[in-house]
């Protein structure tokens, strides 16, 4: 079980210190920790695949938008909310929804808070394991070599499944490596020793840091790699993520893409906020935690996410086939274009090997976390033990995982990560508004912010979270509909031999959600004749 605060404690008894020094220290711990759950591959590879796909300078605008307007406050609403929850004790957002809200269909919307991330995990985990992969393929110098696009593509492609090719038949080989990735969550999990994860990523995470800052240098060094192309280079990838773009503006899939990726970057709408949030104590600050978190979230995410697979890619591809890479897939940029640095550098397979490996691990400590939410659907509403709940989970998760593995090329994996990673991030966002700042008492849910805060947040954030938010909320959602929607829904542009499969892939995700409104509906009658 993440316990937080222990978590916290166990960094720097080791040494005599004052109490201010221990209270820093155990700052420090706990966010690098929740830090450690945050930043992950939405952040290296997610980020520079939306960036691009939007239009670049484009894109910037309503990110940074979206940050300060949404993710700062949501935020704190949302731990907020989990530590309320976890006074009553409970962790999931269907039990957290239920005590905080006095409307029944309350726990019913609680559903996404397990549903999201959990769905999230099923392709999460294969991407997880594409850095394993790469890791591998860095270190035995498979990709060195090659430096075109189309060859880069393939290479991928074919490790993907997604296309025969020349360099290996690759699908078994990133089966091969799904299954570790497999196992080893899945060991975490049952030995609930997410603790020593965590620990893991403290050390971790500092050490991403170094490597993106040596990465950063090379890429800043790289000018114009072929002289025939002279606009082909890295200052003018800098310039095409933050150059701003308004042409684009009136665009609503860029304004819904950076609401949702600020959203999935940060974990915010998927429950797993306040899942976390529901396991520390009654006075442990959240107000400067969340912002501490968030904020080294970001700097991973801007400064070193979108400064280097972006550049690269720009510089030795242009700026139509950066594109064309990011449209290919949601998270295919940077195992494009990183491998292409690595050649550059002397032991890049050595780096190369260690970046990956590190973009494994935070992938880990990633999706372990976000299997939190489900372990904590399971162990409230059913009270099975951990060990009962992983081999559910794991089945499920397993089976699910399967069309994202075989049917990658038919759009399978980007269709979840669409409707998932970002448009259900933003409803749910809006849920958690409407219920407890709109239909309860917000302004008492608010303050219970200060509590054991070592920041008082000021005011006006109370304002922009019941107002301004669900306001932009509501504006996007509507105008997404209105503009988007119903093409994307009917699958306008989708080649017809893609449509069955991502309607199956509907279906699932649809039959998941069935099946959790199942759970609930009888376990809560259960609970009740039982605790009433
Ligand atoms: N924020 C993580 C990322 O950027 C994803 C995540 C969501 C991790 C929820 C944990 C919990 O990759």
């Amino acid at each position: 079980m993440l316990n937080l605060k222990r978590l916290s404690i166990s960094i720097g008894t080791n040494f005599p210190m004052t109490v201010e020094q221990q209270r820093w220290a155990t700052r420090i711990g706990l966010v690098l920790a929740m830090a450690g759950n945050a930043v992950g591959l939405g952040n290296f590879l997610r980020f520079p695949v939306q960036a691009a796909q939007n239009g670049g300078g484009a894109f910037m605008i309503p990110y940074l938008i979206a940050l300060l307007v949404m993710g700062f406050p949501l935020m704190w609403l949302e731990w907020a909310i989990g530590r309320q929850g976890g006074l009553h004790g409970q962790n999931s957002t269907v039990g957290i929804f239920d005590k905080l809200s006095r409307f029944r269909i309350a726990k019913y919307l609680g559903i996404l808070g397990v549903f999201i991330p959990f769905t999230i995990i099923v392709y999460y985990m294969y991407i997880e394991s594409w850095c394993l992969g790469y890791s591998f393929f860095s270190i035995t110098g498979k990709y060195f070599g090659i430096l075109s696009r189309p060859e880069m593509s393939e290479f991928l492609g074919s490790f993907q499944g997604k296309a025969e090719n020349s360099h290996f038949s690759g699908l078994g080989l990133a089966y091969f490596f799904f299954l570790i990735t497999f196992a080893l969550n899945m060991f975490v999990l049952s030995k609930g020793i997410a603790r020593g994860i965590e620990l893991l990523a403290r050390v971790c995470l500092p050490l991403i840091a170094i490597f993106a800052v040596i990465l950063l240098v090379r890429v800043i060094t790289l000018g114009t790699p072929d002289p025939a192309y002279p606009d082909q280079n890295i200052s003018n990838g800098f310039g095409f993520l933050w150059n701003p773009n308004f042409a684009e503006l009136n665009n609503a899939k860029i304004w819904l893409a950076a609401a949702g990726q600020v959203f999935f970057t940060l974990s915010l709408g998927m429950g797993a906020i306040p899942t976390f949030a529901s396991y520390v104590k009654k006075d442990d600050d959240i107000a400067l935690n969340a912002v501490a978190t968030a904020a080294t979230n970001e700097t991973a995410e801007v400064v070193l996410g979108g400064s280097i697979a972006i550049p690269v890619a720009f510089a030795f591809f242009g700026l139509t086939e950066t594109i064309a890479i990011a449209q290919g897939g949601a998270f295919d940029l940077g195992f494009q274009s990183l491998p292409i640095i690595f050649q550059k550098l002397p032991i890049g397979e050595l780096f190369g090997f260690i970046w990956f490996l590190l973009l494994f691990i935070a992938g880990l400590t990633s999706s372990v976390a976000l299997l939190q939410p489900a372990i904590a659907f399971f162990e409230n509403e059913l009270n099975w033990t951990r060990q009962k709940s992983t081999v559910a989970i794991g089945t499920v998760l397993f089976l699910c995982a399967q069309p994202v593995i075989f049917w990658i090329g038919h759009g399978v994996l980007d269709e979840i990560d669409y409707w998932v990673g970002t448009l259900l991030l933003v409803v749910m966002a809006l849920i958690e508004i409407i219920l407890f700042l709109w239909l309860e008492d917000g302004k008492k849910l608010w303050k219970e912010l200060d509590i054991g805060a070592d920041l008082k947040i000021p005011k006006i954030f109370y304002f922009i979270i019941k107002y301004v938010t669900p306001a932009y909320l509501i504006i996007l959602l509507g105008y997404w509909t209105i503009k988007d929607g119903i093409g994307i829904l009917m699958m306008d542009g989708v080649a017809d031999k893609n449509v069955p499969y991502l309607w199956f892939a509907r279906g699932m995700m649809l039959l998941l959600i069935a099946g959790m409104a199942v759970i609930i509906g009888k376990n809560r009658r259960r609970h009740k004749g039982a605790t009433q």
